[in-house]
């Protein structure tokens, strides 16, 4: 495609709001990153770390108030001898989920790779291999994009200059003030060496922004320096932050965190939508990392409908995944990863690389839109018919998938159509070929 030409559909597609960047701003690699993303629609969510060993969640340390210096002894226990990273990709492909979101390091400050800017990191603990490097590896031998996950706040740093949270965490000289400078150097020291050493980074996430919004004094972060530099070394890198804000200017993604885009369920979701990608984080069970007692997960049926839902707003589902102490993903993480990866071999049609289709609830009907195909999605099996107002009469009405029993009439302008969907059917799709 001429190169004007693509520019002009990019502008068009992510029409910027006026505090993020303009598309004029953009160099090619990353508006075809945007697209790749936008296309993509699932990807899946990974927390690992230290906390996992507590199997309390990731929010163990602050919400018990641990000393964070007994905390880090769980470095020293740490051997997960049953992490297989080729294994990890496999499952995750098969799930049709087109990239992984890796959390390098999160808010208990535990770095995950062979970082050279701190002692608290992998090589440091029995195990002592560089987990990040065989999962970006496997990524690239089994064409998986890799996302990283980077947490702004910290709970064990001295320099980090202390929000909201980790104030129970005991470290000795921490402040409000912290050391700035100092941090902020090691994170962006930190950052060059993940985007520097791992191969192509598809995006780095943020998180931990709101540590300081309850600050007296507006916090800067300095993130536009630091949005610049991962800019500069990976052009085709997005960056994205779960602020729960409406986007600053020079991110590439827009976070919701447990609400599909325009919900706010959660509680975290009352931004405005912007123009750029969109992406839905969740959770398969309850917490993100590891819980030995949350067996709470969401059926099959229930991810796929979420799946199914977060497409139908435009959006991409970041499903998570917290693995055991040991390496491994839970069985039923599993077995949903297998569920969800038939569903999308089947249905995959009506997903990937669709827009919003703008028609239903959003609810019990979902649409979802790509070329001339506006894929109607039926979210119960009690439904029995539905009119839809349409531009124009339909070339052609069919089932997507099976041949469930389906008449369609047209009139003034009104689609009217009589359906049985089969009892138990997770998403009964129609395509209307306008
Ligand atoms: C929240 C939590 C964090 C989790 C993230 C995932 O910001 O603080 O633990 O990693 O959500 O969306």
């Amino acid at each position: 495609m001429n190169k004007f030409l693509s520019f002009l559909i990019v502008a068009v597609l992510f029409q910027l709001p006026a505090r993020a960047q303009t598309a004029q701003s953009l160099p090619p690699e990353r508006i075809s990153s945007m697209q790749e993303f936008a296309d993509a629609k699932f990807g899946i969510f990974i927390h690992w770390g230290l906390y996992s060993m507590f199997g309390q969640g990731e929010w163990y340390m602050t919400n018990q108030d641990i000393d964070c210096h007994e905390y880090a002894k769980a470095a020293n226990a740490f051997y997960p001898h049953a992490f297989d990273a080729a294994k990890w990709v496999k499952a995750i492909k098969g799930s049709g989920a087109r990239y992984v979101t890796f959390t390098s390091r999160h808010h208990e400050g535990f770095s995950m790779w062979d970082t050279r800017q701190s002692d608290y990191n992998i090589m440091h603990t029995p195990y002592g291999r560089d987990v990040l490097r065989q999962l970006s590896d496997e990524c690239q031998r089994q064409g998986l994009r890799l996302h990283l996950y980077y947490s702004h706040l910290d709970w064990t740093r001295e320099d980090y200059p202390l929000g909201r949270t980790g104030l129970g965490t005991k470290r000795k000289h921490a402040s409000k003030k912290g050391d700035w400078a100092s941090y902020y150097a090691f994170m962006n020291r930190q950052l060059t060496e993940l985007l520097t050493q791992y191969g192509p980074i598809g995006c780095i996430w943020f998180d931990g922004w709101w540590d300081h919004d309850e600050d007296s004094i507006p916090f800067d972060w300095q993130l536009d320096e630091q949005y610049a530099l991962i800019h500069r070394l990976q052009p085709a890198c997005l960056v994205g932050n779960n602020h729960h804000q409406t986007p600053f200017q020079g991110e590439d993604i827009q976070i919701f965190e447990r609400d599909v885009p325009g919900e706010n369920k959660a509680g975290l979701s009352g931004q405005s939508i912007s123009r750029l990608p969109l992406e839905t984080c969740q959770t398969m069970n309850g917490m993100w990392g590891y819980k030995v007692v949350d067996q709470d997960y969401k059926s099959a049926c229930e991810l796929v409908r979420l799946l199914v839902r977060t497409s139908g707003k435009g959006a991409n589902l970041l499903l998570n995944i917290g693995p055991q102490p040991d390496g491994q993903f839970p069985d039923t993480a599993l077995s949903r990863l297998e569920s969800l990866g038939h569903w999308l071999g089947l249905y995959g049609e009506s997903i990937y690389a669709t827009t919003a289709g703008g028609v239903g609830d959003g609810e019990t009907v979902v649409s979802t839109r790509k070329g001339s195909c506006l894929y109607l999605h039926l979210l119960s099996d009690s439904l029995t018919s539905i009119d839809l107002s349409l531009p124009k009469k339909p070339r052609k009405v069919r089932p997507l998938v099976g041949n469930f029993s389906l008449s369609s009439s047209w009139r003034n302008g009104v689609l009217h159509l009589d359906f049985a969907i089969p009892h138990d059917t997770w998403d009964a799709v129609i395509v209307i070929e306008e």
